[in-house]
């Protein structure tokens, strides 16, 4: 087929490439997590302090959760130099290695979906709505029209094992991260081995839609 055929398809879609968040930003993401996996029900929620550096190739989630009721505490250092990721819990440290790149942008074949707002008035906020499929999940993903800043994420779909249903808020958000202590690796991590068989609950969770 021709470029010249295709162009008309091209210039109806309006793509997601381009949409990067700024390098460096922390905030609070609340989330849930619905699933079924055969017959039975999970419910995943709380809340995860998010901070990144892009540049550095570090990223650090402090989250507290509750995965079916239970209460979890714990941080996650994610190190995409060494594809390192840290799990740290009650004093403990584990680690598991890392395979995607680190997140950036939305998926370049991500559609947009609406230019519209939140708020009212001068009260409002300028956003655009994109959608796009990973991983067998339909992923409709806010984010400020201006910088591309994550504002709300609801996904759905079904996984090879679960079907799943997904929504995170992204607030409090600034740029920057003010205390980069908090992407260090604490020394309890220096020299923990691979636990290959320690899989973390909500693990696939964790990564950033962000590609
Ligand atoms: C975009 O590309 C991915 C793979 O890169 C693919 O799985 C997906 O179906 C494509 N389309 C949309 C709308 O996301
Ligand atoms: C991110 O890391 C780079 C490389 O170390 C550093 O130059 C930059 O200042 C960091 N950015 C922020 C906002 O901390």
């Amino acid at each position: 087929m021709s470029h010249i055929a295709l162009a008309p398809l091209l210039v109806a879609m309006v793509m997601g490439e381009g949409c990067c968040p700024p390098d460096a930003w922390e905030g609070v993401v609340g989330l849930m997590i619905g699933s079924v996996k055969g017959k039975n029900p999970h419910l995943t929620k709380g809340v995860q302090m998010w901070h990144q550096n892009v540049t550095l190739g570090m990223i650090a989630i402090e989250e507290e959760l509750l995965v079916d009721g239970l209460k979890m505490k714990l941080k996650v250092i994610q190190d995409y130099n060494k594809k390192n990721e840290y799990f740290i819990k009650d004093g403990k440290c584990t680690k598991m290695t890392l395979v995607p790149s680190i997140p950036r942008c939305l998926p370049e074949n991500a559609t947009l979906v609406e230019n519209t707002y939140f708020g009212a008035g001068s009260e409002n906020v300028a956003v655009k709505i994109y959608r796009f499929n990973t991983r067998g999940l339909e992923t409709y993903f806010t984010v400020t029209a201006n910088d591309c800043i994550p504002v709300m994420e609801i996904a759905s779909g079904t996984l090879p094992n679960a079907q799943v249903m997904k929504v995170s808020e992204y607030t409090g958000i600034s740029l920057g991260v003010k205390d980069p202590s908090v992407l260090n690796i604490p020394a309890i991590c220096q020299s923990v081995e691979d636990s290959a068989g320690y899989v973390p609950i909500m693990s696939r969770w964790r990564r950033s839609d962000f590609h």
